[in-house]
Parts: structure tokens; sequence; C-alpha cells
């Protein structure tokens, strides 16, 4: 703390150099450079004249001192004063108390201190011995990020959104469902200007009774706060029951899911398992582009928009506005396999439109009644 300020505080007058650095207090013998001392009885005039303190706190008419001087007319008010100005807080217990919340993708040192009602926002890093006081909140500078790259391109990847234990537990219970369940299709869709669909899919319905995880995953709170904060408007889960969630996989050489659009403004897709980007596998879309299901033109739309590439890996999610991004999975090669659960939201507009999900009831054969 500079000497001006507790100056200032304290109510002295300042002789001397105000930009001095005070950080604690000490005897007038003790006294170092960056502390602050005191001095009311004379008898002490020896250790005043040869005190390394960098200030001290002394009475309008005492004899000036060898290090800069907050002059008072009462110095025992204004040192007390200066010991809850400067002295040290309690060291609180290291570790996260459990009325804190920190998000699964920060990172907190073995040694720091959270106290209770603190919130911890994702992929934020608190290093060791750092105290976060109760109440305080450190901001999720990764959810901005994820803002503005979405407002930029209208995808975003979120990496490492599954913690290694819960990809785990999401591919045990996935992958045992396509293995039961999965339907292999080979078509190509006119609605969408005949691109493939080469890929093996398993429907809501199924999920629905198999797949607890990957439904509570889908009507957890928290994901509809997150994506919101996102997408920067509210969204709600999918009004149609068959889109809710939906698992693809890719297995042979040349699977893919082709260019197309989706009828609902928003998709999460969850990354189970991937291919090295070299065996292709990845995702491609082009932005503010529109699907007219009369007259589709992938082409057109390729060639009037910017293709961009996203290489996803196991463990990330990747968010799309999928009513206005031409989007496709890139032929996979060689022996490799991509699998990953597909969740659409929808935008506050969304739930007031009619939509006709002719692709959903061919590849994943609909879903339920509304729950
Ligand atoms: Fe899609």
């Amino acid at each position: 703390m500079k000497l001006r300020d507790i100056a200032a505080q304290l109510g002295c007058r300042l002789e001397g150099d105000g930009e001095i650095e005070i950080h604690s207090l000490a005897g007038i013998e003790q006294a170092r450079a960056g502390q602050l001392t005191f001095f009311v009885n004379p008898r002490y005039g020896a250790e005043l004249r040869r005190t390394s303190a960098s200030a001290v706190i002394l009475g309008e008419r005492a004899e000036a001192a060898p290090c800069a001087m907050l002059r008072t007319a009462n110095p025992y008010l204004a040192f007390a004063r200066a010991m809850e100005l400067l002295a040290p807080r309690p060291a609180a217990a290291p570790g996260i108390h459990m009325l804190a919340s920190v998000a699964q993708t920060a990172t907190v040192a073995a040694d720091a201190s959270i106290g209770p009602f603190v919130s911890v926002g994702l992929g934020a890093r608190i290093g060791a011995r750092t105290m976060i006081y109760p109440h305080g909140t450190i901001g999720d500078e990764v959810v901005a990020g994820y803002r503005e790259r979405f407002a930029a391109e209208h995808v975003v990847v979120l990496a490492d959104l599954l913690p290694p234990e819960l990809l785990e537990a999401m591919r045990d219970e996935a992958f045992g469902i396509v293995d039961r369940f999965g339907s292999s299709h080979r078509t190509t869709f006119a609605i969408t200007d005949g691109t493939p669909r080469n890929m093996t899919t398993v429907g809501q319905p199924v999920i629905k009774a198999e797949g607890p995880l990957v439904d509570a995953f889908y009507f957890a709170p928290a994901l509809l706060a997150l994506t919101s904060r996102i997408f920067d408007e509210q969204v709600h889960t999918c009004p149609y029951p068959g889109e809710h969630y939906v698992i693809s996989r890719l297995t042979d050489s040349g699977d893919t899911h082709g260019w197309h659009w989706d009828d609902y403004t928003y998709g999460i897709i969850l990354v189970l398992e991937a291919p090295d980007y070299r065996d292709g596998g990845f995702i491609q879309g082009v932005a503010g582009t529109s699907w007219d299901k009369e007259n589709p033109d992938v082409h057109g739309a390729l060639l009037k928009g910017v293709v961009r590439s996203y290489a996803p890996k196991a463990g990330d999610a990747y968010l799309i506005k999928t009513d206005t991004t031409m989007h496709r999975v890139y032929p996979i090669r060689g022996q490799s396999r991509r699998t990953i659960v597909n969740m659409t939201l929808a935008s506050t507009a969304d739930l007031s439109r009619e939509m006709t999900h002719e692709t959903n009831d061919t590849l994943f054969g609909g879903g339920e009644e509304p729950r």
C-alpha cells in the first residue's frame, strides 16, 4: 500500500515520499524497508534517529526522523488504525469449501483456499497459495472466448467439456447402445441436394430407454445455462423429442454424414471417439447459408460461403448454429471410427415454428411423444 494512501486513511500529514510501498508494521528498532513504525516516547529518540523503517507515525512536534513521516496530533490512534489497515489477514485453510462452486474444467492448486459461496468459472486456473474470500467470483474468460468465437464462425469447439470419468461412462453407455441397436444407412437425401448418409444410427426412443446418462446430460439445467451464455440467447430443450438426442457412428472407409442443415437453430455434439484428422472424420461448416428444402443448393452454398474445418477430439463437444450453417463430417478412411451424440437445442423462435423432421424420421426413426 502506498504511504500516500495510508496517510489519507489515517488522517495524517505526510512529510516525504508518498509513493513508498508499505507492506507491514514493526517496532522502531526492528523495522526495515517497506515497514511503517511509530514514535511517541522521547526516550527512544536515539532509535528514531537510526531507524531503518520506510516511514514513521509521530506527533506534530516530534523531532524529525531519517525517513518519511506521518504527522498527527494523536499518534496512538493513528497507529491503532494502521494496525487494522496493515495487519495480515488470517490464513484460510487450504481446500475448496463445501459451499463453493467450482467448474469441472477449472484447475485449483492443492494449497489454494476457496471460501464458501465462491464461484470459479470454466477453465479458470487458481494458482498455488491463492486465497479467494467468501462470495468471490472468478469469471470464466473461457466462456467469453467461446461466445466470441461462436458469434464469428457459428461453430465453436468446447475443448474437454467431458471430464475423463464422464467421457468413460458416456462411452460405455453409448457404445453399448449403438452396438446393440445401431441401424446402418447407405442413402442420399434429395432434400439436402443428394448428399450422402453413410452411417450407423440410433434414435431418441431407444436412447431414452437405454441411456440414462445421455438423457440426464441433455436435461441438465447446467447444459442450457452454459449454451445460452455462449449462444447469447436463451435456448430450450427441443420441443420435438425425436431430436433431443441421437447417436451416430462412422465405421467404414468413406462413411460420412454429408452436407446438410437442420431444422432447429442449435446443436451440441458430444464427441465420444474420433479418428486422427489424417483419417478424416473432422467437421466442416459454411456459416451464413440457408436451407431451401424445395431447391437445396449445396454447391451454391460452398461457392458463396467460407468452409471452415474443425477437428474436435474425444471428450470435446462442439456447438453449431445448425439452421444457417451447412455442415458435414468429412468422410473417414482406413481403420478408424467416429461416434458422437448429437443433441438439438431450440431457440425461443423455434418453439412456435412448424418443423417437418424429414431427415430425422428417416435416419433416426422419429421420436416418442413429448415428456
Ligand atoms: Fe446436423
